[in-house]
């Protein structure tokens, strides 16, 4: 068979290795060709690819970002895209493609699907909220970066008295901060599944520091907002605009919840933002592991004519889901996890601010 990959939306440690199984696989047990389409969508539209080779993916399983980069392009945002996405596709003759990416891109994948292209998707994105699959790959390599972080944080906010608030990515989802939060041993982790109260943020450190302790130290993700009446109900952004699946750049609650949580206890507090620290780098050997079997699970989606759906991992297997159902929601920190925080965290509440 011929195969096109595509690479598209945020990068994450893990998309090469995911490149290299479908390939190696491909070539190895089915005897098929490959292409690469560079920068997600954009290389479909604008008909730009590479070979993809045995020799292409050498060398590449612990290598960060994509060889074949990627892009925020959406298809569907320009005129004729989506017809120039087929057109491309059947120029290159090809029998399937294999798409890698978060939920803008998959939406992509469902309408070329839709369109009669045989497409399969693979679940992409640090924010681990794809729905349909237990994981994502690229999550536990930002979990990892964040919680060395956290650790380092700690010793430099023990050293000088401080509060130290560490803002991570996750916008629709607090998964990364929740994960990192609990595994670096966070004071308070604020998600975006939860309006948060910054009163009872700074009563919570205040209690916390009036019974001995002198530093403290804040997980927030970036789509965490402060509660409607304490400071807005609105994200925090970085610049107006949005891109073309209409997302805004997020960035900058954890400036906002330093100043505040300053202002209310008068402890010196900082902010630290990760940023893209989170998503560069290395996969974990977890998430060369997990992208190695989405690769392999979907080329044999390929192979047994399962289009329009996603490689998925469902306890210990890669399954195939229909990409109408990793599309359908966006997938929330589970009440399992919320409630491993709630029971290991400083209690967020009035009343015990209140030292009730
Ligand atoms: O969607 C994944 C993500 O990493 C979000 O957590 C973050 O808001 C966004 O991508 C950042 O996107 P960009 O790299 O385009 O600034």
């Amino acid at each position: 068979m011929k195969v096109g990959i595509l690479t598209g939306g945020g990068d994450c440690p893990g998309l090469n290795a995911v490149i290299r199984a479908a390939v190696r696989k491909g070539i190895f047990q089915y005897h098929d060709e490959f292409i690469g389409f560079l920068e997600g969508w954009r290389g479909v539209v604008e008909n730009k690819s590479i070979k993809l080779d045995l020799d292409a993916v050498s060398g590449i399983l612990p290598r960060g970002g994509t060889i074949l980069r990627t892009s925020r392009t959406n298809p569907a945002k320009k005129a004729d895209g989506i017809d120039r996405c087929i057109a491309t596709l059947k120029a290159h003759s090809l029998d399937a493609l294999i798409a890698i990416g978060g939920d803008d891109t998959l939406s992509v994948a469902k309408k070329l699907n839709d369109a009669g292209i045989n497409v399969v998707g693979v679940p992409k994105t640090i924010d681990n909220d794809l729905a349909g699959t237990d994981f994502t790959f690229g999550f536990d390599t930002a979990v990892n970066i964040a919680t060395e972080a956290i650790d380092r944080v700690h010793t430099t906010a023990e050293a000088h008295n401080r509060v130290m608030v560490v803002e991570v990515m996750g916008r629709d989802a607090g998964w990364i901060a929740i994960q990192s939060g609990v595994a670096g041993g966070a004071d308070v982790i604020l998600i975006p599944e939860t309006p948060f109260d910054i009163d009872e943020v700074s009563e919570t450190i205040r209690q916390r520091h009036a019974r001995g302790r002198y530093f403290s130290i804040v997980v927030v993700a970036e789509g965490a907002k402060f509660a409607p009446g304490k400071g807005g109900g609105e994200l925090v952004t970085q610049a107006k605009g949005v891109d073309e699946f209409g997302h805004v750049r997020l960035g900058g609650i954890g400036n906002a919840v330093a100043a505040e949580v300053e202002k209310r206890t008068g402890f010196e507090t900082r902010a630290v933002v990760l940023g893209h620290i989170q998503r560069g780098g290395s996969p974990s050997a977890f998430d060369r592991v997990l992208a190695t079997r989405y690769g392999l699970g979907a080329i044999d989606m390929v192979h047994h004519g399962e289009f329009g759906r996603m490689a998925a991992l469902r306890g210990n297997k890669i399954i195939s889901v229909p990409l109408s159902e990793a599309l359908a929601s966006n997938r929330k920190v589970s009440q399992d996890m919320i409630d491993v925080a709630t029971g290991i965290l400083e209690p967020l509440n009035a009343e015990y601010a209140a030292g009730k």
